[in-house]
C-alpha cells in the first residue's frame, strides 16, 4: 500500500504555531492508509527533506489563494516551497466558493498549472462549505486517492492507439420502441480507462450508457449497430489494437416504422435482419491491429468461446459468463489465445482492465 505524506496547514494564534491536519489526510487514516504526518517544523531544510521520498504530492484542499500561488511559483511556507522544490509529481485539487473557482484569474492559474504539468483533481459541482451551491466543492478522498493510484499504472501502451467499442446497442422498431440488452458498459469504460492510464491515446465508441467518460479517452455516443460499426471502421485504420467489449445486437428490425405503432388485437410479427459482425470485420482487414474479442456465454463457455476466437480470428479472446457479467462491478473471466486458456480470480471491473491491459501489452511487444 502507497505511503501517504500528510503535511499539516501551520498558522500562528499569536506566538503559537498552529498546526492543522486537512480532513483529506484524517480521511485517508480512516480507510485504513498508512498516513505519516510530518510538519517540517524545527527542520531547517524541511521543504527539501519532506517531499524527497514521496512518489507525489497532493494539495487537497486547495484554495484560490494557494493555486494563484503555485501558478506563480511562490514559496513563502512550507507547503508552496515543497511544491516548488519538489522532484515527483503533483495533484492539486481545488475546494473554493463557485465564483471564486470561475473567476478569470483562477482560471488562468489553472490553465497555467496545467500547462506546466500539474494534474488538477475536480472540483467537483455541489453544495459548498460556504452554503453555496456549483462548481468548487473538493472531491472526495476516495475520488482523489483513486485519481493517484490511476497515475501510478505502468505506461505499458504508451505511444499506442487504441480504439474500443462499448456498452450495449439500441435497435429501433419505431420512434420509442427499440431492441437492446443489459449491457451497462462498465468493462468497455474500465477497459478504456486502463488503456489511457497505461499511456495509450483512446477512443471509445459507446452504445447508450449515462456512465462517464474516463480521463484524457475520446467518447463518441452512437446508438446502432450499423452507427457502430460506421464509426469503428472509418476510424480504426490508424490504430495499434482494437477490442471489442461491446454487446453488440446481432439482429435489428429489417423496417424501421417512421410512425408509432398502434396496438391492435392480432400477434404482431417483427422480421429482423443480420448485423455486421465489427470484430470479424476488422479482423478479417488485411493488415489489421491487434484485435481482443470479449464472449458472454451462458453455458460451455470455454468451447464455445474458443470455437468464436478461431471464427473470428482473434489472436485474444476474453470469456466470462454472461449471467455474472452483465451490470456486474465485478468480474471472473478466462483468456484465451493460441497457448492455451488461462484462468483469472474474480477481481472488480476496474482492476480486471488494468489486468487485460498488461496483457494486451505483452502480447502485443510479441506480435
Ligand atoms: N461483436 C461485434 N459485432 C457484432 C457482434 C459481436 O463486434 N455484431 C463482438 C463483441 O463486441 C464481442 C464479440 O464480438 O467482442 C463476441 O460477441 P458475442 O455476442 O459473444 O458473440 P456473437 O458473435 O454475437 O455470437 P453469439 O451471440 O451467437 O454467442
Amino acid at each position: 500500500m502507497p505511503q501517504v505524506i500528510g503535511v499539516p496547514r501551520e498558522s500562528f494564534a499569536g506566538e503559537k504555531r498552529v498546526a492543522t491536519v486537512p480532513e483529506v489526510v484524517e480521511k485517508l487514516i480512516k480507510l485504513g492508509f498508512k498516513v505519516a504526518v510530518q510538519s517540517g517544523a524545527g527542520d531547517a531544510m524541511g521543504h527539501i527533506s519532506v517531499s524527497r521520498g514521496a512518489d507525489a504530492i497532493i494539495v487537497a484542499p486547495a484554495s484560490a489563494d494557494f493555486l494563484a500561488k503555485l501558478a506563480h511559483g511562490n514559496a513563502d511556507d512550507l507547503l508552496s516551497t515543497l511544491c516548488v522544490a519538489r522532484e515527483c509529481p503533483l495533484f492539486v485539487a481545488p475546494a473554493m466558493n463557485r465564483q471564486m473557482w470561475a473567476n478569470a484569474a483562477t482560471q488562468r492559474n489553472i490553465a497555467q498549472l496545467a500547462s506546466d504539468g500539474v494534474a488538477i483533481l475536480g472540483p467537483d459541482t455541489g453544495e459548498l462549505a460556504c452554503k453555496e451551491n456549483g462548481e468548487g466543492r473538493m472531491l472526495e478522498p476516495e475520488q482523489l486517492f483513486d485519481s493517484l493510484i490511476a497515475s501510478r499504472q505502468p505506461k505499458v501502451l504508451s505511444g499506442k492507439r487504441v480504439l474500443l467499442t462499448a456498452g450495449p446497442t439500441f435497435e429501433a422498431i419505431d420512434p420509442v420502441r427499440g431492441i437492446t440488452n443489459s449491457s451497462s458498459g462498465k468493462m468497455g469504460f474500465a477497459l478504456a480507462q486502463a488503456a489511457a492510464e497505461a499511456g495509450a491515446e483512446v477512443t471509445v465508441i459507446a452504445g447508450p450508457s449515462a456512465l462517464a467518460t474516463p480521463a484524457g479517452v475520446t467518447r463518441i455516443d452512437i446508438t446502432s449497430a450499423a452507427q457502430m460499426a460506421d464509426a469503428v471502421l472509418s476510424r480504426v485504420d490508424r490504430h495499434e489494437v482494437f477490442i471489442g467489449v461491446a454487446a453488440v445486437a446481432d439482429y435489428t428490425p429489417e423496417v424501421t416504422h417512421e410512425q408509432k405503432l398502434k396496438k391492435s388485437k392480432d400477434a404482431l410479427t417483427l422480421t429482423l435482419k443480420p448485423t455486421l459482425d465489427i470484430l470479424a470485420t476488422v479482423a478479417a482487414r488485411a493488415n489489421p491491429p491487434f484485435c481482443v474479442g470479449f464472449a458472454a456465454e451462458s453455458h460451455d463457455v470455454e468451447r464455445f468461446a474458443e470455437e468464436k476466437r478461431k471464427r473470428k480470428k482473434l489472436p485474444l479472446l476474453i470469456a466470462n459468463r454472461a449471467q455474472d457479467a452483465l451490470g456486474n462491478d465485478a468480474n471472473e473471466v478466462t483468456l484465451l489465445d493460441d497457448a492455451g486458456a488461462h484462468p483469472l480470480p474474480r477481481m472488480d471491473k476496474l482492476a480486471l482492465a488494468r489486468r487485460l491491459v498488461t496483457e494486451i501489452a505483452r502480447r502485443l511487444a510479441r506480435a
